[in-house]
Protein backbone atom coordinates (compact mmCIF):
# COMPACT_ATOMS: atom_id res chain seq x y z
CA UNK A 1 0.00 0.00 0.00
CA UNK A 2 1.25 3.01 -1.11
CA UNK A 3 1.53 6.03 1.58
CA UNK A 4 -0.58 8.27 -0.52
CA UNK A 5 -2.26 8.01 -3.82
CA UNK A 6 -4.21 9.91 -5.90
CA UNK A 7 -6.71 8.47 -8.57
CA UNK A 8 -8.30 10.45 -11.37
CA UNK A 9 -8.24 13.05 -8.96
CA UNK A 10 -10.13 16.72 -10.69
CA UNK A 11 -10.31 20.22 -9.15
CA UNK A 12 -12.43 22.91 -11.07
CA UNK A 13 -12.16 25.98 -8.77
CA UNK A 14 -15.28 28.24 -8.88
CA UNK A 15 -15.37 30.44 -12.53
CA UNK A 16 -15.07 27.01 -14.42
CA UNK A 17 -11.17 27.13 -13.37
CA UNK A 18 -9.99 23.54 -14.05
CA UNK A 19 -6.82 23.30 -12.13
CA UNK A 20 -6.65 19.62 -11.78
CA UNK A 21 -7.15 17.33 -14.92
CA UNK A 22 -7.66 13.41 -13.86
CA UNK A 23 -4.19 13.40 -11.91
CA UNK A 24 -3.27 9.89 -11.27
CA UNK A 25 -0.38 10.02 -8.53
CA UNK A 26 2.14 7.92 -6.03
CA UNK A 27 4.04 8.23 -3.47
CA UNK A 28 5.60 5.16 -1.93
CA UNK A 29 7.13 5.13 1.51
CA UNK A 30 10.37 6.84 1.99
CA UNK A 31 10.89 8.50 -1.13
CA UNK A 32 11.59 12.27 -1.74
CA UNK A 33 9.83 13.26 -5.11
CA UNK A 34 9.65 16.70 -6.68
CA UNK A 35 6.61 17.81 -8.82
CA UNK A 36 7.59 20.25 -11.20
CA UNK A 37 5.93 23.16 -13.34
CA UNK A 38 5.54 26.32 -14.35
CA UNK A 39 3.84 28.56 -12.43
CA UNK A 40 -0.43 28.16 -12.66
CA UNK A 41 0.07 24.51 -13.25
CA UNK A 42 -1.42 22.89 -10.35
CA UNK A 43 1.30 22.35 -7.93
CA UNK A 44 0.04 23.84 -4.91
CA UNK A 45 -4.18 22.49 -5.85
CA UNK A 46 -2.78 19.20 -5.57
CA UNK A 47 -0.66 19.73 -2.35
CA UNK A 48 -3.86 21.36 -0.96
CA UNK A 49 -5.60 17.56 -1.97
CA UNK A 50 -3.10 15.61 -0.40
CA UNK A 51 -4.08 16.56 3.55
CA UNK A 52 -7.66 17.78 2.87
CA UNK A 53 -7.41 21.21 2.78
CA UNK A 54 -9.25 21.22 -0.42
CA UNK A 55 -11.99 18.49 -1.54
CA UNK A 56 -12.21 16.71 -4.88
CA UNK A 57 -14.56 18.08 -7.67
CA UNK A 58 -13.99 13.95 -8.87
CA UNK A 59 -11.86 11.09 -8.17
CA UNK A 60 -10.19 10.08 -4.62
CA UNK A 61 -7.09 10.59 -2.98
CA UNK A 62 -6.56 7.58 -0.58
CA UNK A 63 -4.08 8.76 2.29
CA UNK A 64 -2.62 4.86 3.62
CA UNK A 65 -5.28 3.33 1.24
CA UNK A 66 -7.84 4.80 2.74
CA UNK A 67 -10.09 7.51 1.40
CA UNK A 68 -10.00 11.10 3.26
CA UNK A 69 -13.44 11.34 5.06
CA UNK A 70 -14.44 13.90 8.16
CA UNK A 71 -14.63 10.89 10.25
CA UNK A 72 -10.59 10.46 9.42
CA UNK A 73 -9.13 13.71 8.16
CA UNK A 74 -7.55 14.17 11.79
CA UNK A 75 -5.71 11.38 11.65
CA UNK A 76 -4.46 12.41 7.73
CA UNK A 77 -3.33 15.99 9.07
CA UNK A 78 -1.21 13.80 11.47
CA UNK A 79 -0.08 11.66 8.67
CA UNK A 80 1.03 14.17 5.86
CA UNK A 81 1.95 17.52 6.88
CA UNK A 82 1.92 20.29 4.22
CA UNK A 83 3.88 23.66 4.51
CA UNK A 84 1.78 26.30 2.22
CA UNK A 85 3.77 28.11 -0.13
CA UNK A 86 3.37 31.24 1.77
CA UNK A 87 4.26 31.40 5.24
CA UNK A 88 1.69 34.02 6.22
CA UNK A 89 -1.41 31.59 5.14
CA UNK A 90 -0.08 29.23 8.44
CA UNK A 91 1.52 31.66 11.15
CA UNK A 92 -1.06 33.53 12.65
CA UNK A 93 -0.02 32.83 16.82
CA UNK A 94 1.35 35.69 18.93
CA UNK A 95 4.72 34.12 19.55
CA UNK A 96 6.90 31.64 17.80
CA UNK A 97 6.85 29.04 20.36
CA UNK A 98 3.10 29.33 20.37
CA UNK A 99 2.84 29.10 17.00
CA UNK A 100 4.75 25.72 16.55
CA UNK A 101 2.70 23.99 19.43
CA UNK A 102 -0.24 24.76 17.47
CA UNK A 103 -0.18 21.66 15.25
CA UNK A 104 1.16 19.36 17.87
CA UNK A 105 -1.40 20.74 20.46
CA UNK A 106 -4.40 19.90 17.75
CA UNK A 107 -3.51 16.49 17.67
CA UNK A 108 -4.43 16.04 21.82
CA UNK A 109 -0.88 14.91 22.72
CA UNK A 110 -0.11 15.65 26.66
CA UNK A 111 1.51 19.06 27.69
CA UNK A 112 4.77 17.30 28.42
CA UNK A 113 4.75 15.58 25.08
CA UNK A 114 4.03 18.94 23.16
CA UNK A 115 7.20 20.99 24.98
CA UNK A 116 9.33 18.54 24.09
CA UNK A 117 8.53 18.56 20.28
CA UNK A 118 8.10 21.73 19.88
CA UNK A 119 11.63 22.57 21.67
CA UNK A 120 12.95 19.64 19.31
CA UNK A 121 11.44 21.34 16.34
CA UNK A 122 12.87 25.04 17.43
CA UNK A 123 16.27 23.09 17.73
CA UNK A 124 16.14 21.94 14.44
CA UNK A 125 15.63 24.34 12.94
CA UNK A 126 18.21 27.06 14.72
CA UNK A 127 14.81 28.59 16.54
CA UNK A 128 16.07 28.20 19.92
CA UNK A 129 16.06 32.06 20.60
CA UNK A 130 13.27 33.05 18.51
CA UNK A 131 10.34 31.35 21.15
CA UNK A 132 9.12 34.82 22.60
CA UNK A 133 9.71 36.51 19.08
CA UNK A 134 6.23 37.82 16.89
CA UNK A 135 6.15 35.60 13.98
CA UNK A 136 4.33 38.83 12.28
CA UNK A 137 7.79 40.38 12.15
CA UNK A 138 9.92 38.30 11.19
CA UNK A 139 11.95 37.98 7.95
CA UNK A 140 10.36 35.63 4.96
CA UNK A 141 13.01 33.26 5.96
CA UNK A 142 12.42 33.27 9.13
CA UNK A 143 8.70 32.85 8.79
CA UNK A 144 9.29 29.81 6.58
CA UNK A 145 11.33 28.44 9.03
CA UNK A 146 8.85 28.85 12.08
CA UNK A 147 6.46 27.03 9.38
CA UNK A 148 7.99 24.12 9.01
CA UNK A 149 8.95 23.98 12.49
CA UNK A 150 5.58 23.88 13.34
CA UNK A 151 4.52 21.03 10.49
CA UNK A 152 7.42 18.74 11.70
CA UNK A 153 6.22 18.95 15.51
CA UNK A 154 3.40 17.31 14.31
CA UNK A 155 6.31 14.43 13.10
CA UNK A 156 3.98 13.69 9.68
CA UNK A 157 5.30 10.54 8.26
CA UNK A 158 4.67 12.35 5.49
CA UNK A 159 6.11 16.20 4.72
CA UNK A 160 4.76 18.40 1.46
CA UNK A 161 6.90 21.59 1.35
CA UNK A 162 5.26 23.65 -1.36
CA UNK A 163 8.12 26.62 -2.60
CA UNK A 164 10.28 25.55 0.16
CA UNK A 165 13.33 27.89 -1.17
CA UNK A 166 11.30 30.56 -3.02
CA UNK A 167 11.96 33.81 -1.74
CA UNK A 168 14.61 32.83 0.35
CA UNK A 169 18.75 34.12 -0.13
CA UNK A 170 21.31 31.67 -1.10
CA UNK A 171 22.38 30.68 2.40
CA UNK A 172 18.80 30.23 3.33
CA UNK A 173 18.54 28.01 0.48
CA UNK A 174 21.17 25.63 1.84
CA UNK A 175 19.63 25.51 5.13
CA UNK A 176 16.52 24.32 3.89
CA UNK A 177 18.59 21.74 1.79
CA UNK A 178 19.84 20.53 4.72
CA UNK A 179 17.21 20.33 6.51
CA UNK A 180 15.07 18.56 4.51
CA UNK A 181 17.75 16.32 4.15
CA UNK A 182 18.26 15.18 7.88
CA UNK A 183 13.95 15.49 7.90
CA UNK A 184 14.13 12.42 5.66
CA UNK A 185 16.75 10.78 7.55
CA UNK A 186 15.99 11.70 10.95
CA UNK A 187 11.78 10.55 10.89
CA UNK A 188 12.22 8.35 7.95
CA UNK A 189 9.99 10.33 6.45
CA UNK A 190 8.14 10.87 2.88
CA UNK A 191 9.22 14.30 1.19
CA UNK A 192 7.37 15.67 -1.60
CA UNK A 193 8.21 19.30 -2.67
CA UNK A 194 7.44 21.54 -5.40
CA UNK A 195 10.43 23.61 -6.61
CA UNK A 196 11.44 25.97 -10.13
CA UNK A 197 14.87 25.25 -8.94
CA UNK A 198 16.34 22.01 -10.95
CA UNK A 199 19.46 22.21 -8.78
CA UNK A 200 17.12 21.56 -5.68
CA UNK A 201 15.33 19.14 -7.62
CA UNK A 202 18.89 17.21 -8.50
CA UNK A 203 20.19 17.60 -4.81
CA UNK A 204 17.10 16.44 -3.21
CA UNK A 205 14.53 14.32 -5.22
CA UNK A 206 14.95 10.80 -6.10
CA UNK A 207 11.87 10.74 -8.29
CA UNK A 208 10.05 13.31 -10.37
CA UNK A 209 6.71 14.38 -11.59
CA UNK A 210 6.29 17.34 -14.11
CA UNK A 211 3.03 18.81 -13.97
CA UNK A 212 1.63 21.49 -16.92
CA UNK A 213 -2.04 22.59 -17.19
CA UNK A 214 -3.22 20.54 -14.78
CA UNK A 215 -2.25 17.29 -15.90
CA UNK A 216 1.17 15.49 -15.14
CA UNK A 217 3.09 15.43 -19.04
CA UNK A 218 6.00 13.18 -17.63
CA UNK A 219 7.31 11.28 -14.54
CA UNK A 220 10.50 9.38 -14.18
CA UNK A 221 14.06 9.27 -11.87
CA UNK A 222 16.24 12.36 -12.22
CA UNK A 223 18.55 11.05 -15.07
CA UNK A 224 15.24 9.79 -17.14
CA UNK A 225 14.03 13.53 -16.47
CA UNK A 226 17.02 15.22 -16.66
CA UNK A 227 17.95 14.14 -20.06
CA UNK A 228 14.72 14.96 -22.09
CA UNK A 229 15.84 18.74 -22.70
CA UNK A 230 12.72 19.86 -24.78
CA UNK A 231 10.65 18.87 -22.27
CA UNK A 232 12.03 20.66 -19.59
CA UNK A 233 12.15 23.93 -21.75
CA UNK A 234 8.53 23.58 -22.78
CA UNK A 235 7.32 23.34 -18.77
CA UNK A 236 10.04 26.50 -18.70
CA UNK A 237 12.32 25.02 -15.92
CA UNK A 238 16.47 25.26 -16.61
CA UNK A 239 18.42 23.07 -18.04
CA UNK A 240 20.49 21.43 -15.66
CA UNK A 241 23.79 22.70 -16.25
CA UNK A 242 26.29 20.07 -14.42
CA UNK A 243 25.08 17.32 -16.67
CA UNK A 244 24.55 19.45 -19.73
CA UNK A 245 28.49 19.86 -19.40
CA UNK A 246 29.03 16.68 -19.15
CA UNK A 247 27.21 15.69 -22.00
CA UNK A 248 29.04 17.78 -24.27
CA UNK A 249 32.18 17.18 -22.67
CA UNK A 250 31.24 13.14 -23.51
CA UNK A 251 30.39 14.18 -26.90
CA UNK A 252 33.98 15.77 -27.26
CA UNK A 253 35.29 12.50 -26.80
CA UNK A 254 36.31 12.92 -22.93
CA UNK A 255 35.87 9.32 -20.81
CA UNK A 256 33.45 11.54 -17.83
CA UNK A 257 30.22 9.69 -15.93
CA UNK A 258 27.05 11.27 -16.09
CA UNK A 259 26.59 13.15 -12.71
CA UNK A 260 23.67 15.25 -11.40
CA UNK A 261 24.43 16.83 -8.27
CA UNK A 262 27.36 19.10 -6.75
CA UNK A 263 29.39 15.89 -5.19
CA UNK A 264 28.37 13.36 -8.04
CA UNK A 265 29.93 15.86 -10.47
CA UNK A 266 32.80 16.81 -8.72
CA UNK A 267 33.83 12.87 -8.14
CA UNK A 268 33.10 12.17 -11.67
CA UNK A 269 35.64 15.54 -12.75
CA UNK A 270 38.35 14.00 -10.38
CA UNK A 271 37.82 10.69 -12.17
CA UNK A 272 37.96 11.48 -15.43
CA UNK A 273 40.99 14.46 -15.15
CA UNK A 274 42.72 13.10 -11.81
CA UNK A 275 43.93 14.83 -8.89
CA UNK A 276 46.12 17.20 -9.14
CA UNK A 277 48.53 16.58 -6.80
CA UNK A 278 48.84 12.91 -7.22
N1 LIG B 1 -8.69 29.89 -5.04
C1 LIG B 1 -8.65 29.85 -6.38
N2 LIG B 1 -9.73 30.24 -7.11
C2 LIG B 1 -9.70 30.18 -8.46
N3 LIG B 1 -8.65 29.75 -9.18
C3 LIG B 1 -7.56 29.33 -8.51
C4 LIG B 1 -7.49 29.37 -7.08
N4 LIG B 1 -6.28 28.90 -6.70
C5 LIG B 1 -5.63 28.58 -7.84
N5 LIG B 1 -6.38 28.85 -8.93
C6 LIG B 1 -6.01 28.61 -10.34
O1 LIG B 1 -5.78 27.22 -10.49
C7 LIG B 1 -4.65 26.98 -11.35
C8 LIG B 1 -3.60 26.20 -10.59
O2 LIG B 1 -3.06 27.00 -9.55
P1 LIG B 1 -1.99 26.49 -8.50
O3 LIG B 1 -2.41 25.15 -8.02
O4 LIG B 1 -1.80 27.57 -7.50
O5 LIG B 1 -0.71 26.31 -9.45
P2 LIG B 1 0.85 26.30 -9.08
O6 LIG B 1 0.98 26.03 -7.62
O7 LIG B 1 1.42 25.19 -9.93
O8 LIG B 1 1.42 27.63 -9.47
C9 LIG B 1 -4.20 28.35 -11.82
O9 LIG B 1 -4.80 28.61 -13.04
C10 LIG B 1 -4.72 29.29 -10.75
O10 LIG B 1 -4.94 30.56 -11.25
MG1 LIG C 1 1.92 27.07 -6.14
Amino acid sequence: MHIIETIDLCHTYKGNISALKNVTFIAPRNTRIAIIGPNGAGKSTLFKHLNGVLKPTSGTVLVRGEPITKENIKEVRKTVGLVFQNPDDQIFSPTVEQDVAFGPMNLGLSEDIVQHRVSEALKFLGLEDYRTRVPHHLSGGEKKRVAMAGIIAMEPQVLILDEPTAGLDPQGIRDVVRYIREFSVKYGMTIIFSTHSISLVAELAEYIYVINNGSFVAKGTVPEIFSRHELLQSVRLDIPVLPKLIRSLQDHGVDIGMAYTYKESEAAFLEAFGKVND
